[in-house]
């Protein structure tokens, strides 16, 4: 009687790195170097639901109008494109990097967050992107709630003192005064309360504390538990 033949091998889903962590953790700057150093591609959830609350402001500037159903209209016209190290959220074909930190987004996103068919959207743009290409995701639920299966998942805490002071560095390229810090560190507590519902460490990710650590230095530890798990992997 033949030999059955050899299974085929399974085809192996492309590796997802999953960051996540409260506001300015650093989360989005880490996994975009991270995304490079590794050769994957970034995508930065919370962009996402930026771009879909820039999308909902530019059809109706007050935020307490905004049904569901409004916002998920809105987010028609918002796409992911790719490119070689990131997948870029669009209105159309526009580039909205600076409309999408700015305060008016800043305000309402998180209102917008809250909307669960919005969230579906979001996670279904985020695992097509993740689909074809290695990625380095980040966000809040990212090894939760969207890639419960990610191979390497990372969760971040920094001081918010800390985390103040550097969103305020990168902001005004400046040291900034201890009342800036002050100020700043109320509103990151403030906005983390709000956002405390969807923010999920999954209980197997490596907590990393940044405060007392560089950029590079955080780098390296994720670069180096990514390449264990591909190595583990092959
Ligand atoms: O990360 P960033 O601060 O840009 O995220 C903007 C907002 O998007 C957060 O304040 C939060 O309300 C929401 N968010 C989320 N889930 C994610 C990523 C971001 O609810 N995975």
């Amino acid at each position: 009687m033949p030999l059955p033949k050899p299974a085929a091998p399974e085809r192996r889903r492309p590796l997802v790195v999953a960051i996540d962590g409260p506001a300015a953790s650093g989360k989005s700057s880490t996994a975009k170097w991270v995304a490079k150093e590794l050769g994957f591609r970034h995508v930065d959830s919370g962009a996402l639901y930026r771009a879909v609350t820039a999308a909902a402001l530019a059809r109706q500037a007050d935020s307490q109008e905004w049904s569901e159903d409004d916002v998920l209209a809105a987010a028609a016209v918002v796409r992911l494109e790719p490119g070689e190290t990131s997948f870029e959220p669009r209105l159309g074909d526009a580039a909205i990097d600076d409309e999408l930190r700015g305060a008016a987004v800043t305000a309402a996103v998180s209102l917008v967050a809250k909307m669960p068919r919005v969230r579906e959207w979001v996670n279904a743009r985020v695992r097509e992107a993740a689909a074809g290409h290695p990625v380095v995701v980040d966000g809040r639920d990212m090894g939760t709630a969207v890639f419960p299966r990610a191979r390497v998942k990372i969760f971040l805490v920094a001081d918010p003192w800390e985390r103040a002071k550097r969103r305020l560095l990168q902001r005004f390229e400046r040291l900034p005064t201890d009342e800036e810090i002050a100020e700043e560190t109320d509103a990151l507590v403030r906005r983390d309360a709000k956002d405390e519902s969807q923010t999920q460490r999954a209980p197997e990710a490596v907590l990393i504390d940044t405060t007392y650590l560089t950029q590079e230095q955080q780098v390296e530890r994720i670069v180096a538990l990514a390449r264990s798990a591909m190595r583990l992997s092959r």
